[in-house]
């Protein structure tokens, strides 16, 4: 069973003003994989998510990060860049793997600008925001996590 940790990036939620359904999400469904260790609720200050980034990564040792929020055009959308700024490898088919899958079920899914890559043995995976973005999206990348966490631990 792998080490998990979730980090929703939320001004709104952050501040008590929106429930985080999205990390209840993530967090049922990545049962499957292990146990979630750490979970955050941050805002979307790239200063604060690079930090929690590396918290969970050098301090937790988590196997697996996932993140929500964040990833897409707005001012505040600052997720994939501190993501960038805290791996040593991308892993850029499974971002191309949520992308093109979730184009088939919105074309929306091209204003998400998420990145999945590696810190150390953490494998970071970006999600966007919705419940309904995480659910199809985690979905993509579940079966492959596995054999992707056995390599890289
Ligand atoms: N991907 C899937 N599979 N399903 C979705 O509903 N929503 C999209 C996209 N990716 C969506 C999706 C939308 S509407 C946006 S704006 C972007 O993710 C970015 O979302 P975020 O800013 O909440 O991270």
């Amino acid at each position: 069973m792998y080490k998990i940790g979730i980090i929703t990036m939320s001004d709104k939620g952050s501040q008590g003003l929106r429930e985080d359904t999205s990390g209840a999400v993530i967090r049922e469904m990545a049962a499957s994989l292990g146990t979630v260790e750490q979970y955050r609720l941050v805002p979307d200050d790239p200063q604060i998510i690079q930090d929690t980034l590396i918290e969970f990564a050098d301090v937790h040792r988590l196997d697996l990060v996932l993140t929500t929020g964040g990833t897409g055009l707005g001012p505040r959308d600052h997720t994939p860049e501190a993501t960038l700024a805290v791996i040593d490898r991308q892993v850029p088919g499974i971002a191309e793997a949520i992308r093109a899958a979730s184009l088939a079920k919105t074309p929306k899914a091209m204003l998400s600008r998420a990145v999945s890559g590696i810190r150390g043995s953490t494998l970071i995976i970006n999600l966007p925001g919705s419940v309904k973005g995480v659910r199809e999206c985690l979905a993509v990348v579940l079966p492959v996590l596995p054999h992707g966490l056995e390599i890289l631990s």
